[in-house]
């Protein structure tokens, strides 16, 4: 097994929810397995004032167990304060780096993670690149940039000259865990692996392709940060169009960071555009209201603390659209994302084509049922898929019944968490499953209209659909005929015979 080269990682913005909650158990997690060398330290950094001692103590409940390993683990881990816009506080940061690379033996190979506030991208990397910390002749240096990779298209472009300034791209890892669920993954070796998938995945054999992210939750807390964001820039521009890319993707020529990039790439440079008269029939978007959820009262979106009373951010929105390249010339591509709706699931549904004549109609009945693949991306990870049987008993009755492959059937083999496995690629310098600039860029070329549309013309509805329920109506209307989005319940391999929420 391969494991990085001694190292340092320091985290920006430690004293903040993410580190707690996902990268400190991330990287505990990478050591308990042995994917961390023996020479390698942790330095959290943020404004507030603590000491090493008082940063262990807020993390500890993070790491699930204390053991003598996890006080090993634990003693690897330091902290210092920072005014993130006082260049000489950067020297503090790497006279305190040069201690610990003394102490553990451990060359100038540094990983910078920033889990701060946005405004913050361009600053830090700058005061690191004044303090020479990203040279890499005596080691290497890496950013890790958390989302939203800039708020709009222009200042994600600025984002990314500014940064290439002072920063090969090859040292930008710009993450969206989504890349990093297993199950997302997976979907390469779905279609590149198995003889039977790859022929059939066209616009050919596929009517349409769907994609939900559907969450329970509402936000949290969040709704500061919510409110200059909304479920377009919080969830579309990137978690669910990097889903697109993965779907659509011609195969690679190799596994390899760039070449899986390019094909990404295309993809996005294939989206055609949503015109302003096209908006209102491709595009809906929806916020929730106040509503009863098994017996609880749940307040609606802008009840929340920090969001405007008269708010008219987003928290659903369901779209259609098209790739115009060769392979999915006709297909309409339907995604959709929300808060506070009936369950926590994230989807993709492949529809095939029907077959062409219907042998086994009955009374006018249209029996041949549509084949489905489902990739269950979370909960439950794993593949469904669905397909036409007969009935036992006289006649050719069609029944709809489930192939169903659940990943937690692979017991001896742990999932690793996303952060986990996107953490320790770019200890090993491995960028396939981070974003390139210019893709997070066409990202936001595609989605920026309809954001600068819903600006300029508040004549565009924002449809209320109360806490609990599927998103509004409207969304419906997206898709034509009698089809309707599949509504996955909790039970999700089971659906439509009984609904859990
Ligand atoms: C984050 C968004 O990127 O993804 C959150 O900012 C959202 O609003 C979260 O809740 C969803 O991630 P997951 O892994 O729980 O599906």
């Amino acid at each position: 097994m391969k494991i990085p080269d001694p190292h340092i990682i320091v985290i920006f913005g430690a004293s903040g929810d993410l580190t707690k909650r996902k990268l400190i158990p991330a990287l505990h997690q990478l050591y308990i397995n042995n994917h961390l060398p023996s020479e390698f330290a942790i330095l959290g950094a943020s404004r507030t004032i603590l000491n090493d001692e008082e940063f262990r103590e807020r993390i500890t409940e993070f790491i699930p167990t204390t053991t003598g390993a996890d006080n090993e683990f634990l003693n690897r881990i330091f902290y210092q304060t920072i005014d993130y816009n006082a260049t000489a506080d950067y020297t503090d940061l790497k006279i305190r780096l040069e201690e610990l690379k003394h102490r553990f033996s451990i060359p100038s190979n540094y990983l910078f993670y920033l889990s701060t506030p946005p405004q913050l991208y361009q600053v830090i990397p700058q005061e690191l690149a004044s303090a020479g910390l990203n040279t890499q002749s005596d080691g290497f240096k890496r950013l890790i940039i958390e989302k939203p990779f800039g708020h709009n298209q222009s200042s994600a472009k600025e984002l990314n000259i500014n940064l290439l300034t002072n920063y090969e791209e090859s040292q930008i890892y710009r993450i969206d865990h989504y890349l990093g669920k297993e199950s997302v993954q997976n979907l390469m070796v779905t279609r590149f692996a198995n003889g039977i998938f790859e022929p059939v995945w066209n616009r050919n054999f596929i009517n349409r392709v769907e994609i939900t992210s559907a969450e329970s939750l509402g936000v949290e807390g969040r709704g500061g940060y919510y409110e200059s964001s909304g479920a377009m820039c919080d969830m579309v521009q990137n978690h669910l169009l990097q889903m697109v890319g993965l779907v659509a993707m011609e195969p690679p020529v190799v596994i390899e960071a760039d070449a899986i990039r390019h094909e990404v790439m295309k993809v996005f440079q294939s989206l055609r555009p949503i015109k302003p008269e096209e908006l209102q029939s491709q595009v809906v978007r929806g916020q929730y209201t106040s509503s009863t959820i098994k017996g609880f009262p749940t307040a609606g979106y802008r009840e929340e603390p920090g969001v405007n009373p008269s708010s008219h951010t987003e928290t659903y929105v369901a779209m259609k659209f098209f790739i115009d390249n060769w392979r999915w010339a006709g297909v309409p591509f339907f995604i959709r994302t929300g808060k506070k709706l009936p369950t926590r699931v994230t989807e993709i549904v492949i529809e095939f084509k029907p077959t062409p004549h219907h042998l086994f109609d009955q009374n006018g009945m249209n029996q041949n049922l549509s084949n489905q693949l489902i990739i269950r991306i979370q909960p439950d990870e794993g593949l469904l898929l669905k397909f036409g049987m007969k009935e036992p008993g006289a006649g050719f009755k069609v029944n709809q019944v489930n192939m169903d492959f659940h990943y937690s059937d692979l017991a001896a083999l742990p999932m690793s968490a996303a952060y986990e496995r996107l953490l320790l690629d770019c200890l090993m310098g491995d960028a396939t499953l981070y974003s390139r600039g210019d893709t997070v860029e066409a990202a936001w070329n595609f989605i920026q209209p309809i954001l600068d549309a819903w600006t300029n013309d508040p004549s565009i509805p924002i449809y209320g659909y109360p806490a609990g329920t599927w998103g509004p109506h409207e969304s419906d209307a997206l898709i034509d005929g009698e089809l309707t989005w599949r509504f996955p319940c909790k039970n999700l391999a089971d659906d439509g015979l009984y609904c859990e929420l």
